[in-house]
């Protein structure tokens, strides 16, 4: 890593026009298009980055027994894979066997970072581009390195300027933070409330809480990045096409938000 971050030339990230994003709320696709597809898979981020005027794309990175940052939401195999037992238990050769069925697609594969990364570099590096959100999930694991892993590797890829880092895990922040001063940093926790009060002890940039824990009144919340994500991955119920009330969202504080189905809104 380079020791001078802090004033390395940035790239110019232009901001979206009024006219290619999502009219006031902000349009982020949760671990790809996550509820017509399998989540935090190749085929979910292709089907998201055909979206005109998406925001960005949220996933999850977790680390594999011998040291590699794959995308994938729970810490167990189970729900998602025919695998079993936890992730950090398995080499990458042996979670790249394993299968995510998707439907009357081809079956999809656990998919390492850098795999998305390079799907999503032609749309991250353009003019009014997307953004890439990356959770690191290691609350319940924690995943001693990966936060050097992580920023390194968005660094080797030229894209720091076009990812925001979150996590749950406030120390895991904070040793992003010092790795890279000018990282965006949003943080995750179920009240916006709990956010707030992290981030100011962070220094972080943004807040990331669950749609259901506004509990601060939008005045205070003026200024602040607000980027709430619904809880529950619905993959493989049918899809929905239901709406959810933006204008409700942001009367209460939120600037963006996360959602499973963002093609209903921008598609
Ligand atoms: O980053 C927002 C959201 O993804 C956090 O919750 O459980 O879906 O990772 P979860
Ligand atoms: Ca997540």
């Amino acid at each position: 890593m380079s020791t001078s971050l802090s004033q390395r030339q940035l790239p110019v990230r232009k901001e979206k026009s009024e006219e290619s994003r999502g009219k006031t709320v902000k349009i982020w696709a949760h671990r790809g298009c996550s509820q017509r597809y399998p989540e935090n898979t190749l085929l979910a981020f292709e089907k998201a980055m055909e979206i005109q005027g998406l925001e960005g794309i949220e996933l999850d990175i977790q680390l594999t027994k011998d040291g590699h940052m794959v995308v994938i939401h729970d810490e167990r195999l189970d729900r998602t894979t025919e695998g079993t037992g936890f992730v950090k238990d398995a080499c990458l050769k042996e979670l790249k066997k394993l299968h995510i069925y998707a439907g009357e697609n081809a079956a999809q594969e656990i998919p390492t970072i850098e795999e998305v990364i390079d799907l999503l570099m032609p749309r991250l590096k353009q003019g009014e581009g997307i953004r890439l959100n990356i959770e690191l999930k290691n609350s319940v694991c924690p995943y001693l390195g990966m936060e050097e892993k992580i920023v390194e590797l968005v660094h080797k890829k030229g894209i720091e300027q076009w990812v925001v880092y979150s996590s749950f895990y406030a120390l895991s922040l904070e040793r992003v933070r010092k790795l890279d001063p000018l990282a965006e940093i949003g943080v995750l926790d179920g009240r916006v409330s709990d956010c707030l009060y992290k981030l100011k002890g962070l220094g972080a940039d943004a807040l990331h809480p669950s749609w259901r824990g506004m509990d601060l009144s939008p005045d205070r919340l003026k200024g602040y990045t607000v980027r709430a994500y619904l809880s529950g991955h619905l993959y493989p119920e049918k899809p929905t096409g239901a709406r959810l009330d933006l204008d409700m969202l942001e009367k209460q504080g939120i600037t963006d938000v996360f959602l499973n189905e963002p093609e209903v809104y921008l598609g």
